[in-house]
């Protein structure tokens, strides 16, 4: 899968990606990175990129003209248009589901906001998706580009070891990961519950589903009302809790 991020600030979605999971990636050759400059397509001595809003307004604008070249440049070669998603607080929120329909793709194009924005002309000419990460409003759009794009990446086959994928499922099914506990087995005075030492695995199994269920009534009780794959055991035990659907 190849990732293409057209930013003003390409030395932030570089470093900022290099490390750890995906970074190695990178080096198996699962994933690339590349950051295009948007202002190495300005086309003034000055190389500046934004200017005032028609109609007034605080704040700048990014203009269409390089964010549009940048846009002809790199599609001309890859040799075709991929998806290019435009990070935006107007988006729709990006979740699991969008991750894995993105996570399809061969190559996608990030755009990265900044300023008050980008010239509406631009979008309509580049953008294929409009994508946020939340209702609060940050100051550019490469930490969300770089949220969504480690997303996607740990569902790319072979970049996260058996081990770790499992930690998807929760999420898949509208339920909390379940609390998990490693070594020592009491900690300051606190024990491991002492089923997960007992060795037996369909009650390990029912006591981590229970907790799931608990967990996501306790902090995220509108995934429940949504949750797809609830059992019958599942609804009986949330029934206990004072939960009804
Ligand atoms: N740009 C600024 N804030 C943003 C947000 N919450 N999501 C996506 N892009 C943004």
């Amino acid at each position: 899968m190849n990732f293409y991020v057209m930013t003003l600030f390409p030395e932030m979605v570089s470093s900022g990606l290099s490390a750890s999971i995906l970074g190695r990636a990178s080096e198996r050759d699962l994933l690339s990175v590349e950051t295009i400059n948007i202002r190495d397509y300005a086309d003034n001595k000055h190389n500046k990129v934004d200017d005032y809003p028609y109609g007034g307004g605080a704040g700048m604008l990014m203009q269409a003209q390089p964010v549009v070249d940048a846009h002809r440049a790199l599609t001309e070669r890859i040799g075709r248009k991929p998806r290019t998603v435009y990070v935006t607080p107007w988006g729709r929120v990006f979740d699991q589901k969008i991750a894995e329909d993105l996570a399809q793709e061969e190559d996608l194009i990030f755009l990265c906001g900044h300023y008050e924005g980008i010239d509406e002309r631009a979008l309509e000419l580049v953008a294929t998706d409009y994508l946020s990460i939340g209702d609060y409003v940050l100051t550019g759009g490469e930490l969300p580009a770089m949220v969504m794009i480690d997303c996607i990446s740990r569902l790319i086959p072979g970049v996260l070891h058996n081990d770790e994928s499992a930690q998807t499922e929760s999420f898949t099914d509208d339920l909390l990961e379940h609390p998990q506990y490693s070594r020592p087995e009491v900690f300051e005075g606190m024990e491991v519950p002492p089923v997960l030492l007992s060795g037996h695995h369909k009650n390990i199994e029912t006591w981590r589903r229970q907790q799931s269920l608990l967990r996501t009534l306790k902090y995220r009780p509108d995934l429940l009302q949504k949750a797809q794959g609830l059992t019958k055991a599942d609804l009986a035990f949330l029934k206990e809790q004072g939960f009804e659907p």
